[in-house]
């Protein structure tokens, strides 16, 4: 990890210090111990509540080879990541436009045409995106698990969002992925989402639990960005391959990730944060000293 850092820093130093918009890109990273817990229905769903607040968004769906945000947004992604590093596609021509004009890079679902992002390639990616200008924001879709991968994309963003449900096997699998984020430095700060929860205490009770475990045994800083409930209608949703938000907007769990998307964009770092590729390096430099 400190060798990538450095290399990174090496980059960094010598790319571009901003972006066409002259902002930057502010980076989240969604990632959980557990799979299934439901990362891939926040993602989409909260770029769409961003988008429709006025955001540009981009969701990279990381899950290579089970890459499945597109059938989530309802839409078809004929080209993906594996075309960008094998056959020099640009990413423009790579991004599809999703509801809401939330854009899609997918990450392919072909397990035989995979492609394994590894950090240059994440590398890569994300000076792109930074120098085409386009997005405000990207959301990083990742696998489930502690995987090189997603622990890497953990390094380029921003802030981690961490998702998991209140079940014993996911929270344990949650602090195992955050126990492998503070062995590495890459963060001590990381946002939470609990996901079906069945009312606001035992989310509250999760939550804390975790929080507290973290703090004392991990030197890690917990932040609670939200629950959202346990809603038939997320599943309805998914049936009919469109989000949740779009397809029952009144309905729990669309509320719930209405209120995260406005406490991610009212949170005193939002902007503070937005890095340009220059105040990246910077931030790598107090992570790895
Ligand atoms: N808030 C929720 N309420 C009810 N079911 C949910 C909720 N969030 C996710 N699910 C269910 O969990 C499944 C897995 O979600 P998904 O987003 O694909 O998880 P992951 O990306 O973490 O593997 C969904 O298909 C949906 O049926
Ligand atoms: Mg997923």
């Amino acid at each position: 990890m400190l060798d990538q850092a450095s290399k990174l820093r090496a980059l960094v130093d010598n790319g571009n210090e901003k972006t066409q918009n002259g902002q930057g890109i502010k980076i989240y990273s969604v990632a959980s111990g557990k799979g299934g817990v439901g990362k891939t229905n926040f993602s989409v769903n909260l770029a769409i509540k961003l988008q429709q607040m006025g955001k540009r968004v981009l969701v990279l769906d990381a899950d290579v080879g089970l890459s499945n945000a597109n059938i989530l947004l309802g839409i078809n992604t004929p080209l993906n990541l594996f075309n960008l590093f094998n056959e020099g596609i640009s990413l423009k021509d790579i991004i599809v436009t999703g509801p809401e004009g939330v854009d899609l890079l997918s990450g392919g679902s072909d397990l035989f045409n995979m492609e394994i992002l590894d950090y240059d390639k994440q590398q890569t990616i994300i000076n792109e995106l930074s120098s085409i200008g386009v997005y405000d924001i990207l959301i990083i879709d990742n696998g489930a698990g502690i995987s090189r991968e997603s622990l890497t994309f953990a390094i380029f963003a921003h802030e981690l969002i961490l998702v998991t449900t209140p079940e014993p096997t996911a929270i344990t699998d949650a602090y195992s992925y955050l126990k492998a984020i503070s062995i590495y430095k890459l963060k001590d700060k990381v946002k939470v989402v609990i996901n079906q929860v069945p009312d606001i205490v035992s989310g509250e009770e999760s939550f804390n639990k975790l929080a507290l475990t973290c703090q004392k045994f991990l030197k890690l800083e917990l932040e609670n960005i939200g629950f959202i409930f346990n809603d038939i209608r997320v599943n309805k949703a998914v049936m009919d391959q469109q989000p949740i938000v779009l397809k029952y907007p009144n309905s729990l769990a669309s509320k719930n990730i209405s209120q995260i998307s406005n406490n991610i964009l009212n949170d005193k770092n939002y902007n503070f944060n937005v890095s340009s590729l220059k105040q990246l390096s910077n931030r790598l430099r107090k992570i790895f000293g």
